[in-house]
């Protein structure tokens, strides 16, 4: 099996980082951690890289203001420098450039906490809920110039209980976090991930096709 070189780029607590990690090191993701960059100094996440001895760098965003860009190019440096080739948004809170998604083409994915194309952007599981929708969840997909477009390669529902608050229903979603990021980074490993257009084919998939969820 083939190990990809993954680069994590994170802001903050770095819990589906830390699921990453685990997998990995549980045999479960053929995968292997050969950078995680933060652009927070303070970022939780590059604690947990560096208690599993894994390389922890701060890229500071300061004097960036309004030059994206070239700070995205430092990424990208850095990134290269470590040969990776699957870079992994993990909570992190910028806005990348075309630079960096040219760059790492079809190479970048990202985790949102809803089921996009519902609820993009931030503040998400409150939005669901003010909403009233019956089911939330969270999504795995390949980040493209817009923000959260990019083609879906899993999604996980969560359905939403009547006594829901942010809270609770943002920790739900998260345990389901923590197990499709490992699992599309291991199809993306297994080279089975094939982008068509706005598809993503799965090759050799096990799919039921009565599958379905229905709440309350
Ligand atoms: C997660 O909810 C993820 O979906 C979103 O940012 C949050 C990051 O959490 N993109 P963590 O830092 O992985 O704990």
């Amino acid at each position: 099996m083939k190990t990809v070189k993954l680069g994590a780029l994170v802001s903050g607590r770095g819990s589906n980082l830390q699921a990453i990690i685990d997998n990995i090191e549980n045999g479960t993701l053929s995968a292997e951690l050969a950078v995680v960059i933060s652009d927070q100094a303070d970022a939780y996440a590059l604690e947990r890289a560096r208690k599993h001895g894994l390389p922890a760098v701060h890229i500071s965003a300061k004097g960036f203001k309004g030059k994206r860009e070239e700070y995205d190019a430092l990424l990208i440096k850095e990134l290269s420098q470590r040969d990776v080739e699957l870079v992994c948004l993990a909570g992190f809170m910028r806005i990348i450039t075309p630079t960096l998604i040219k760059a790492f083409s079809n190479r970048i994915l990202n985790i949102h906490p809803a089921l996009l194309p519902a609820f993009p952007g931030l503040h998400v599981q409150k939005a669901a809920l003010e909403h009233g929708v019956k089911f939330s969840g969270c999504t795995v997909h390949f980040v493209d110039k817009g923000m959260d477009t990019g083609p879906i390669i899993i999604q996980a529902v969560v359905p939403i209980l009547d006594n829901d608050t942010e809270d609770s229903l943002s920790t739900r979603i998260l345990r389901q976090e923590h197990k499709i990021y490992s699992r599309a980074i291991q199809l993306y490993a297994e080279g089975r991930l094939t982008i068509r257009g706005r598809h993503v084919a799965v090759s050799k998939g096990e799919q039921s096709a009565d599958a379905f969820l229905i709440n309350p």
